[in-house]
């Protein structure tokens, strides 16, 4: 998609100056640039589903052990194994659904081996992730238990690669079959009496890669052998994930598609990683702009995505799922050394991209069915950090406020807004409605312009509205275990005046405004 060009117009001239009577007191140095946007406020585009917040997690590096999991007996607080603080920041902030146990991990990982009396589970390597050793101390009761005290949907992805078509039947019958059955006897003697009523299962994951680097033919063939078996048990009828391409590779989808035959799955996975020049911390703002265009090839991506799958009979069924995605920077190696494989800083360059992407996925509600960033906690673009299995630090990262800012959001009407700019380093912004009240939320992604905002409602009036900020002046800030605050959300300031809503984007921000219409 091209880039529009941007419309300067200073503060100081005419145009602006006939809505000073908006303006309670210019913050902006004369240099601010006005942004004017109009909000369609009936023009619907489709419901934000909640799973368009998802996340994700692997056992890779400290995102499971020592991240989510400290174990019962860890002197940091913990509920029943899980830390307490991870806990209550994600219930917080509602993680409508939870993906695991990877990524690659996943179709080397064997059910079996996580579940019943944790010392005799046994020790694996993790082949993928830097060869250790594997306690399966954190299984698929584990999983669940967490989706419990978070609330969030659990997502089981399931292996195809090393494994087979019986093994993965099995695991959906130990979850999902009441009773009767010998698994579902194991289940209830493992601990839960009740089923876990799993409802999304991943067939596979990067099956052209790290998931058995098939073709799409080869792969196509297992998935239509896998998801003969994958069925209904006890009412719950599994929605199954096929594995889909990196990125825009429509060879693969359509490879796949083509193959199954009519056997289409109810998703399709697409994952799409920002990658990244720089160490997280230490980027620069030429980098930083590199990093955040690749938004707009996500854009594209998605659109030829739902293209190919909008082509086959019953294609507009499949729900399109952005599975992995996020800001993969040069990983440092010393932050790997301290605190494990990918472990990532989230600065405020890193929330200007979750920004981006969650504004990105209110415009496309209508062509997307989930997107779950990696991952949730150390790993890649995570919503915290922690500082190891002995510490009970634990801090909420710029991307966590980011995802905050953006709940409001959920469920509600994504309605059209005419005059963002395409990419970075314009603005970006999406809304959403249902009943009386409308959600703004903005991104100035640029590293030396301040934006004066103002929308124009169409179809609405304002009456009043409250705004938030997450913003910092230094690309690099992030909120580290010593200075766990220093980027956090504030108010901000709004003005609501009729068809009007303004207010100031400084350079480097995001923002949302909700407002109450007439
Ligand atoms: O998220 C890290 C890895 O990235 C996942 O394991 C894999 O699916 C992807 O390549």
């Amino acid at each position: 998609m091209k880039r529009s060009l941007s419309r300067r117009e200073f503060v100081a001239t005419g145009a602006a100056a006939s809505l000073a009577a908006l303006v309670p007191r210019p913050v902006f140095a004369d240099s601010t640039i006005m942004q004017r946007l109009v909000v369609h406020t009936d023009a619907e585009i489709g419901k934000i589903s909640p799973e368009l917040h998802g996340h994700f997690a692997e056992h890779l590096g400290s995102c499971v052990y020592g991240g989510l999991w400290v174990g019962k007996n860890s002197k940091v607080p913990n509920i029943n194994g899980h830390r307490k603080l991870a806990v209550e920041y994600l219930g917080e902030l509602g993680v409508p659904v939870l993906r695991w146990p990877g990524g690659c991990y996943a179709d080397d990982y064997h059910w079996r081996d996580g579940i019943g009396p944790v010392e005799k589970r046994p020790k694996r390597v993790n082949i993928h992730w830097g060869g250790t050793v594997e306690t399966n101390s954190f299984g698929t009761h584990e999983f669940i238990e967490l989706c419990r005290l978070i609330k969030a949907e659990p997502y089981l992805a399931g292996n195809v690669g090393s494994g087979s078509p019986q093994e993965m039947r099995d695991w959906v019958e130990y979850c999902n079959y009441p009773r009767g059955s010998d698994l579902a006897e194991e289940r209830a003697a493992n601990g839960a009496r009740e089923p876990f009523k799993v409802r999304y299962w991943g067939v596979g994951n990067e099956s052209w890669g790290c998931g058995g680097n098939m073709r799409p033919e080869e792969y196509a063939t297992l998935y239509r052998r896998f998801a003969v078996y994958l069925k209904e048990f006890g009412g719950t009828t599994p929605y199954l994930i096929a594995s889909g391409p990196s990125g825009g590779d429509i060879g693969w989808s359509r490879g796949l598609l083509d193959k199954v035959r009519g056997d289409f799955p109810d998703g399709l996975s697409m994952h799409y990683y920002e990658g990244g020049e720089d160490a997280a911390t230490s980027f620069t703002a030429a980098h930083m702009n590199q990093q955040l265009a690749i938004f707009e090839k996500v854009e594209e991506c998605i659109l030829l995505q739902r293209a190919v799958l909008d082509g086959y009979p019953e294609g507009r069924k499949i729900g399109l799922i952005l599975d992995e995605w996020g800001v993969w920077d040069r990983i440092a190696p010393e932050d790997e050394k301290k605190y494990g494989s990918l472990w990532q800083q989230s600065t405020m360059r890193s929330a200007l991209a979750a920004g981006l992407g969650l504004n990105l996925f209110n415009r496309l509600a209508d062509k997307l069915y989930m997107c779950n960033i990696a991952q949730i906690v150390n790993v890649l673009q995570s919503l915290l950090i922690t500082e190891g299995a002995e510490s009970d630090k634990c801090v909420r990262t710029t991307t966590y406020h980011v995802f905050s800012l953006f709940k409001a959001h959920r469920s509600k009407m994504a309605v059209r807004v005419q005059g963002q700019e395409a990419s970075p380093p314009g603005l970006s912004a999406s809304a959403s409605k249902s009943g009386n009240e409308l959600v703004l939320s903005f991104v100035n992604p640029s590293a030396d312009e301040d934006f004066r905002v103002v929308c124009t409602l169409v179809g609405s009036n304002a009456q009043e509205g409250t705004a938030e900020i997450l913003h910092d002046t230094d690309l690099n800030a992030c909120n580290s275990f010593e200075k766990p605050n220093a980027v956090v959300v504030q108010k901000h300031s709004v003005k609501v005046d009729g068809s009007k809503v303004q207010l100031d984007m400084p350079r480097m921000s995001v923002a949302t405004a909700v407002v109450r219409l007439g």
